[in-house]
């Protein structure tokens, strides 16, 4: 049994690449008193990662060099020092970009608990995706029934939570943006959406989003970043809410020359409020919407496409390809057995 995880081998210049990242190997790590140690079996890669790839804090610290990457996993616990969390218990955690944790049960952790779902799900629907899009909609967006909602990145696992989960809840108009045909149909004929916009076949996305969205917009989840936002808001309505989800677009390019945000006056005229959010603030409420989650996955309410990589060394390329939109769905890499 061999320890492998993979580092940031240097700091990011735009866009990450494969060689960004290298691949090690080391001991197994030991359980110390209090500890235990999961063996990974699913691993997620994250777009939201890439900001601190640069060097540079964030709301998170920079990652360091040589260090594993962060992330999200499931496993299950094979050796344990600490009682509340025993050998054979399957878990979703902070896991990251490796083969072995050490952990202690504090932080970002929980038991799989609902049966008759994939071990994936846990870092999909029933992970940060599912949650940022809950808590996107319901907290930051402050969701009313009836809302016109309008959702960038749509069919990333994010996006296109917050659009289902938006439709089970009352929107009266649910439209997503993304980037190809195959993503907008899914979106409409399988994910509910009432209409979806090829950003990259239409050419006045400022038009396309007027004719799909007539009565404006009262709920905007942007996952994508500044230059969105921007057009977006001539659109809003009175009370309109734009939750900052994720900036994918704005991650890789440095803060000098991103597109800023020009079309200030509807914070006033409209009285928008645009709020920016950090998931894990709304810790506290994750077991309900875990379950209310599961139920909507249960009752057909809530659909997920997800794309399953092999082996650990295949994490850099499947990172990589979320910044070319090449992911649809959910990325999850499989780094150990699941028996
Ligand atoms: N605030 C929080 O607490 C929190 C927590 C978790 C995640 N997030 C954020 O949520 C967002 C969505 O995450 P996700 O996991 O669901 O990933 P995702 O939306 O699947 O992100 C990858 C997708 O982004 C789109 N994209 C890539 N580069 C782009 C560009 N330059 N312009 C426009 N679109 C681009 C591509 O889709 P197209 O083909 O459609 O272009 C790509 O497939 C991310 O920004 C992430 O950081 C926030």
């Amino acid at each position: 049994m061999t320890y492998r995880y993979v580092a940031l081998a240097r700091y990011c210049d735009g866009l990450p690449v494969e060689d960004d990242f290298a691949i090690h190997e080391g001991p197994v790590p030991v359980p110390g008193d209090g500890q235990f140690r999961a063996r990974h079996i699913w691993n997620s890669v994250d777009p939201g990662t890439r900001s601190r790839l640069s060097g540079s804090d964030t709301y998170a610290a920079a990652q360091t060099l040589g260090k594993p990457m962060d992330g999200f996993s499931v496993g299950v616990i094979e050796e344990s020092k600490h009682p509340d969390w025993p050998e054979g218990t399957q878990i979703f955690f902070a896991g990251g970009w490796r083969t072995h944790s050490i952990l202690n049960g504090k932080g970002f952790i929980g038991k799989v608990q609902e049966a008759g779902l994939p071990l994936s799900t846990w870092i999909g629907v029933l992970g940060v995706p599912g949650l940022t899009a809950w808590f996107g909609t319901r907290e930051i967006g402050r969701f009313r029934e009836g809302d016109r909602v309008l959702i960038s990145s749509a069919a990333g696992p994010v996006g296109a939570t917050a659009g289902q989960l938006a439709r089970a809840w009352g929107a009266s108009r649910v439209v997503g943006i993304a980037g190809t045909a195959e993503k907008c149909a899914w979106l409409t004929e399988e994910a509910g959406f009432d209409a979806a916009i090829n950003y990259k076949a239409v050419d006045d996305l400022d038009a396309a989003i007027a004719e799909n969205m007539p009565e404006g917009v009262d709920l905007l989840f942007d996952n994508v970043g500044n230059r969105m936002i921007d057009r977006v808001l001539p659109r809003m309505r009175y009370k309109g809410r734009i939750c900052v989800s994720g900036q994918v677009a704005d991650y890789s390019v440095a803060p000098a020359e991103r597109d800023g945000i020009r079309n200030t006056m509807p914070f006033i005229t409209h009285q928008v409020n645009m709020q920016g959010l950090v998931v894990f603030t709304f810790a506290k409420g994750f077991a309900e919407a875990l379950t209310g989650m599961a139920k909507m996955i249960h009752a057909g309410q809530l659909k997920l496409k997800e794309e399953r990589f092999e082996g650990l060394d295949a994490m850099p390329s499947a990172f990589c390809g979320l910044f070319r939109g090449e992911n649809f769905g959910r990325r999850v890499v499989r780094v150990g057995d699941e028996t």
